[in-house]
């Protein structure tokens, strides 16, 4: 894939997440104002829907689940957020918005099955 056109600018006023759908991948653009962003539809954290959870304001998207934020300018998380939002690259041209799928971003999973104890070892330990 590459760029496609998402949606028009006045489909996402200022402050809005709107999730739309692009050859089978599900986004949100989100109008921060002084841009837009686009990335997966989840809450990084515990898989929320962002566009029920989240709150756009001031440029700081927050998770109403657990106050994780982001900032929609730098991109970065901020306050307790402990992980990035992944983003797919996004530009306007005239009165439309495109982002760059490839395919879809998905945050990796913290459960880790290789450090997981052994509790035979923890019984068996002298
Ligand atoms: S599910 Fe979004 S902050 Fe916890």
């Amino acid at each position: 894939m590459s760029w496609k056109k998402v949606c028009a600018v006045a489909e996402v006023p200022e402050n809005a997440l709107e999730k739309f759908e692009i050859d089978g991948i599900e986004i949100i653009i989100a109008n921060y104002g002084s841009g837009f962003r686009a990335f997966p539809p989840r809450c990084p954290h515990m898989e929320e829907p962002l566009c029920d959870s989240g709150v756009l304001f001031d440029g700081m998207l927050t998770c109403t689940k657990h106050l994780w934020q982001w900032d929609m300018a730098t991109g970065e998380r901020t306050g307790i957020a402990e992980k990035e939002l992944l983003f797919y690259d996004v530009k306007q041209e005239g009165e439309d918005i495109y982002a760059h799928v490839e395919q879809a971003l998905v945050y990796e999973d913290d459960d880790d099955d290789e450090e997981e104890e052994d509790d035979d070892d923890f019984f068996n330990a002298d």
